[in-house]
């Protein structure tokens, strides 16, 4: 039998799928039908950093800038990656086509720099392979 956070998880993760994000009405009816205070449930999905409360692009854009990463130049190529994309930390392309994110170890150390692109991983980059990828995302 599933425990009421795995099929919250679940609930939450199926609205994002169908909308992208989880959409302010979405939020009051998962109070609603967890039987929850509108804040907890909020604070519950603002706790994991891959739900949004917000619309991002179509690309969502991570890249590792912590130690091990970052002793493989992984800020090189973030600074490479916001000045094609135009982007800071947690924001938005006005054309919704890119999200970008500064994020934690994405758990391939050995491997920097790291990436990811929605759900794909990215290793061993450098600042000329990654804009290549971000150029084929249309
Ligand atoms: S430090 Fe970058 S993936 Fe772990």
């Amino acid at each position: 039998m599933k425990k009421s956070n795995d099929i919250f998880l679940e609930t939450v993760h199926n609205i994002q799928q169908t909308y992208g994000y989880i959409p302010e009405r979405e939020i009051n009816q998962l109070a609603e039908k967890f039987d929850q205070p509108r804040a907890k449930i909020y604070g519950a999905i603002k706790f994991y950093s891959m739900l949004y409360t917000e619309p991002t692009g179509k690309y969502i854009i991570r890249i590792c800038d912590s130690l091990s990463c970052h002793l493989k130049d992984s800020h090189d190529l973030l600074l490479a990656v916001q000045d094609y994309l135009g982007l800071e930390d947690g924001e938005t392309s006005s054309d919704q086509l890119f999200t970008l994110e500064i994020v934690e170890c994405l758990g391939h150390c050995g491997e920097g720099p790291v990436m990811m692109v929605n759900d794909k991983m990215y290793t061993e980059l450098t600042k000329g392979k990654a804009l290549e990828i971000l150029q084929d995302c249309k």
